[in-house]
């Protein structure tokens, strides 16, 4: 493991060296999508140049090593999130586009298992990825849905969502980290009460596993679902692990090449997972870059890297309040480095364009998360979320950007 040397690391980032006219970039749009170590973009492009070909089907040298650098990218992911190598671990690991075909994955699989009046919970802290297809199994299957609001300090009353379980009770869906108010959820615990309750789990990483590794292991979900191009990995690569038996009680959610056992006129039968759910050419590519992002994850000392990225959300959040008119969402300890912000002088729309003319990418909108906003009684919020690779001088770009929207404003 590398020490936490914040400017090398830095520097394993090509992109963050680039300037716009004169002014270099300032990027804390990582809660949408992370930036790629050179590693990453290196491993792209081997990929291309030595190796590519199609995976899990050819006898020829070429697609031999392909296939090894992809299923042994899927069993170090694995090993890296506490789960054993293939056939020792409780969970599959299925390569997807990302958290949101992970979630929809596993809503399709539930759709013959769940009937009316069965009771889904989520929180109104959800990303749409994790609300939306769960509406939609709910109104194909008759099931509900109750919503557990967030406080006022934007954590999760734990008692009133464990009041919210009943006997009817099947599914209980949230957040690891919330995108907007950056508060870490207490998955063990919520975890633990639903399978005492038999319920089965999905557990949201999405903006978890940016900030270091999770054991899953220990953990323990039903399922867990996280994107690649969070992770330092290639975009329109996820991951959804998945408990084996319950994987493989779910129907095919797509179907086709490589997912089949016996294919005969007269019907089909398919494999069990992770294959049962992997139908097609998959993003092979896609899938050993994103190993090799783990790869490189697993170079970061993290405890350093948490301190840095906890110094970071401290000055940025200093520095914010002093703000005439600001209000930030999202206050309790320990929460993700994500700052979600309204200015009572200016539209968060506005503040975003403007503040890129300083070259600092910042988010601002709904941010997948409507019913939060309307939770929160504003249309749209500014946020920035940071990485490690982000350092005091970014925090100080944000502040001086805002001060200078608000000058060009009055
Ligand atoms: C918490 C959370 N869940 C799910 C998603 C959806 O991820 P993707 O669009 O990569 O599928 C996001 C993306 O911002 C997110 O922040």
């Amino acid at each position: 493991m590398r020490s936490f040397d914040q400017a090398s690391l830095r520097a394993d980032f090509p992109i963050l060296s680039q300037e716009h006219q004169g002014k270099p970039l300032v990027y804390l749009d990582n809660g949408a999508t992370s930036q790629k170590p050179q590693t990453v973009l290196d491993r792209l492009t081997k990929f291309y140049t030595t190796e590519n070909s199609n995976i899990h089907r050819g006898v020829h040298r070429l697609s031999q090593e392909a296939t090894d650098a992809y299923e042994r990218g899927r069993e170090e992911i694995k090993i890296d999130l506490g789960l054993p190598g293939s056939g020792k671990s409780s969970h599959e690991l299925i390569f997807v586009r990302g958290a949101t075909e992970a979630i929809n994955l596993v809503t399709h699989g539930l759709r013959e298992q769940l009937q009316e009046d069965d009771e889904i919970i989520l929180t109104v802290m959800e990303h749409h990825a994790n609300f939306v297809p769960w509406q939609v199994l709910a109104q194909e299957t008759g099931a509900t849905i109750t919503y557990i609001e967030p406080l006022e300090d934007g954590s999760l009353d734990l008692d009133v969502w464990k009041a919210a379980f009943t006997a009817k009770t099947r599914v209980a869906a949230f957040t690891h980290v919330s995108n907007v108010l950056g508060t870490v959820n207490p998955a063990a615990e919520m975890v633990r009460f639903a399978s005492e309750h038999e319920v089965i789990t999905l557990v949201d990483g999405a903006q978890a596993l940016p900030h270091g590794p999770v054991d899953i292991g220990a953990l323990d979900p039903d399922f867990y679902v996280f994107s690649g191009h969070k992770v330092y990995g290639p975009d329109g690569t996820g991951v959804l692990l998945g408990r084996r038996e319950l994987l493989n009680a779910f129907p095919p959610y797509q179907t086709g090449g490589d997912m089949i056992d016996i294919v005969a006129v007269e019907g089909s039968t398919f494999r069990e997972a992770p294959s049962r759910f992997e139908a097609g050419t998959p993003n092979i590519s896609g899938g050993i870059a994103l190993a090799e992002a783990f790869r490189y994850m697993r170079g970061i000392d993290w405890e350093a890297a948490h301190e840095h990225e906890v110094a970071l959300l401290a000055h940025a959040t200093e520095e914010l309040e002093k703000m005439e008119g600001m209000k930030i969402f999202g206050k309790t300890v320990g929460k993700a480095p994500i700052v979600s912000f309204v200015l009572d002088w200016a539209h968060a729309h506005d503040v975003g364009q403007l503040i890129d003319t300083a070259n600092v990418a910042i988010r601002v909108g709904h941010h997948c998360c409507q019913p939060l906003m309307t939770h929160l009684g504003v249309p749209a919020t500014a946020r920035a979320s940071f990485a490690f690779y982000n350092n005091h001088d970014d925090v100080e770009a944000l502040v001086a950007g805002l001060h200078k929207v608000k000058r060009f404003l009055s």
